[in-house]
């Protein structure tokens, strides 16, 4: 099988990053750009973002998480500690995250190390969550081979009936993390390939420098 997608090209014409006009942290870009981004495409998922970690494999690993708050701190993502992510990043917290906002021909790339967040935070996020999501949080054992997904099903079952009326506790295994940056990469498409990338980049400090990069 092969297709020849060569001529697939787009111009970018959309937007224009300066480095004279750019916020000291990039938190504040990054904000003013979600806020766009949201305002402008909001079915697009823009909290919609690619994690990549190393796997104990040693072949890093890239899948979608949905970006549930951001603060001058970082950004904060949930899921399953004992997934597949999970254990890659308990041996080793290096990791990537990236956006790609193709209605606004921007990419944003951070370099970070993750941590989990405070139980409370996990805690508080998790009671705001539908009760078929609390629910789907104990009976997932994420990224664990299964028979069938009928034993999913027959499990929520006896999980509904178990917590009829009943508030149901967020599992110890299921949490937030944040990624805290060091370096946030801003990628604004432009027209003949000649884009725009300002790199910002965190020193020993916690001082942010900015450079702008070769397209
Ligand atoms: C749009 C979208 C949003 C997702 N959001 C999450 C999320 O917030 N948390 C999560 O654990 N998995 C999420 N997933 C599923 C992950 O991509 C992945 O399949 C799952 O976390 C298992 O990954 P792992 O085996 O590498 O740990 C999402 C997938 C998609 C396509």
């Amino acid at each position: 099988m092969e297709r020849d997608l060569s001529n697939y090209r787009k111009s970018y014409e959309k937007g224009e990053l300066l480095l004279e006009s750019v916020p000291e942290n990039p938190m504040e870009l990054f904000q003013k750009w979600f806020y766009e981004v949201d305002h402008f495409f909001p079915d697009t998922e823009p909290n919609a973002m690619t994690l990549s970690t190393k796997g104990a494999d040693g072949f890093p690993r890239s899948r979608i998480v949905l970006l549930k708050k951001y603060t001058y701190e970082g950004f904060i993502f949930f899921t399953n500690y004992n997934s597949g992510k999970g254990k890659s990043i308990g041996k080793d917290p290096r990791v990537c995250l990236s956006f790609f906002w193709n209605g606004a021909e921007r990419q944003v790339i951070i370099k970070g190390n993750v941590e989990k967040i405070a139980e409370n935070l996990s805690d508080g996020y998790f009671e705001t969550r539908p009760r078929g999501s609390q629910l789907g949080a104990w009976i997932s054992n994420q990224s664990e081979p299964i028979e069938n997904k009928e034993i999913l099903e027959e499990q929520l079952k006896q999980l509904e009936s178990q917590y009829e009326g009943k508030e149901i506790p967020r599992p110890k295994h299921w949490g937030g993390y944040i990624v805290k940056p060091l370096e946030i990469e801003f990628w604004q498409g432009r027209p003949n390939r000649l884009h725009d990338r300002i790199l910002y980049k965190l020193d020993k400090d916690f001082n942010w420098h900015i450079s702008r990069l070769a397209p």
